[in-house]
């Protein structure tokens, strides 16, 4: 694949897709910013090259329509912040007062368009719609890990109106650690996934049911199994639809020799609450009335065991609801257990990622992934729409 460093930048116009789709606390205000400290290595190389920058990201998910409560606007504060440099905000994504911006920027500037999915264009993908954020611009870096596995128009179709695509730093880094964890990991090769559900989670067991050696189960999705297996669950959530698929996971994983590991002991309560009373069971039934939210620690013991084995370790999901005090301690445990080890750790995922920083241990993770769905995406398939269209596009030829 062609990198960013092979092209000569100085005055060429670039489109620089990032993502900026960063959480917002309950004042609107950003609380935490890795998104945009991460995409910062390539925009500063960029502005050292003396390119002409176009920046544009998205950010939650407008449907289409203009949301003053998601514009990028307070993003480019940040950003202008992070960079010791003022951020231009253009309040727009396309049309004539942004070619004009286009036109006159000067060399090593750079410039923020508001949220690309403002545009129902973005998420369809639109030809014309890229057609005009391609509009000037000489080549399209590619620096929005997070957004990949999304086949819109900023991301995939956009390519096709450029003379050249690259990945910028950001992507090449999370390529580079994915696919030496699923091409070529070390063994034992142990995958954690956690989180409420298991159809979210479905592709990449499937996928690592071919490379891992054991897979720890934790979070509410850990109830689905044992709801297959006829255990009484209380009322734990469960996915009916996905029992039968818990059992074929099972039985397969059994035939490859790959362990799969399920919670042995749970933290149950009656309510979702931090006022709730909690309880640690180990056999089942679970109380009627209770629900499952965290693994025990016997669990916590018996997970810790495995991870501190591994020489690749891959990370995707809570143990349990994380959120809450009193049911985050499984999470958290885990997250030093991984730190702890010595083996090439990769964790992807919002709250898998908060429990990291949350224990304070993020300086002994190998690669914290900026893109939950992304990584996950990339693991089940090897590849993701985002990659691909840069691979189909590295050299001239504009449609
Ligand atoms: C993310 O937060 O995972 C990415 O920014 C993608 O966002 P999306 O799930 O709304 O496409």
């Amino acid at each position: 694949m062609l990198l960013l460093n092979e092209l000569d930048l100085k005055g060429k116009r670039v489109f620089l897709r990032v993502d900026f789709n960063v959480p917002l606390d309950k004042t609107g205000k950003i609380s935490d910013d890795s998104r945009i400290r991460a995409v910062l290595p390539t925009l500063k190389y960029l502005i050292e090259q003396k390119a002409k920058i176009i920046t544009a990201s998205h950010f939650g998910r407008p449907k289409g329509r203009f949301m003053p409560g998601l514009s990028l606007k307070p993003i480019a504060v940040r950003l202008s912040k992070l960079l010791g440099l003022k951020v231009m905000f253009v309040p727009e994504l396309i049309g004539d007062e942004v070619e004009r911006l286009k036109h006159d920027l000067k060399e090593g500037d750079f410039l923020l368009l508001e949220n690309l999915r403002f545009y129902k264009e973005e998420r369809d993908n639109d030809p014309d719609f890229a057609r005009q954020l391609a509009k000037g611009i000489d080549y399209y870096v590619n620096d929005a890990f997070g957004a990949c596995h999304r086949s819109h128009a900023s991301v995939v179709a956009i390519t096709r109106h450029v003379k050249k695509s690259v990945p910028g730093f950001l992507v090449s880094k999370e390529i580079e650690y994915l696919q030496m964890m699923i091409q070529s990991p070390q063994k034992p090769f142990v995958a954690i996934l956690g989180g409420a559900k298991v159809a979210d989670k479905l592709p990449v067991i499937k996928s690592l049911i071919n490379k891992a050696s054991d897979i720890l189960i934790g979070g509410a999705m850990a109830y689905t199994f044992f709801s297959a297996q006829g255990l009484n669950t209380g009322r734990s959530i469960v996915e009916e639809d996905k029992k039968d698929f818990t059992l074929k996971l099972t039985d397969k994983a059994q035939e490859k020799g790959v362990n799969i590991f399920l919670p042995s002991d749970h933290i149950v309560a009656e309510a979702i609450s931090s006022e709730a009373k909690t309880e640690t069971i180990s056999s089942f039934p679970i109380p009627e009335k209770s629900l499952a939210l965290d693994i025990g620690p016997a669990t916590i013991k018996q997970y810790s065991t495995s991870i501190a084995s591994a020489k690749t370790i891959f990370w995707n999901g809570p143990m349990g609801v994380f959120e809450i005090d009193q049911f985050a301690r499984g999470t958290i445990r885990i997250a030093e257990a991984v730190a702890s080890s010595r083996a090439l750790s990769i964790v992807g995922g919002g709250d898998s990622v908060a429990a990291i920083f949350k224990a304070g241990v993020e300086n002994n993770i190998s690669h914290i992934s900026t893109g939950g769905g992304a990584s996950l995406e990339f693991i089940a398939n090897e590849t993701l729409p985002g990659i691909e269209a840069l691979r189909e596009k590295q050299h001239d030829s504009i449609q």
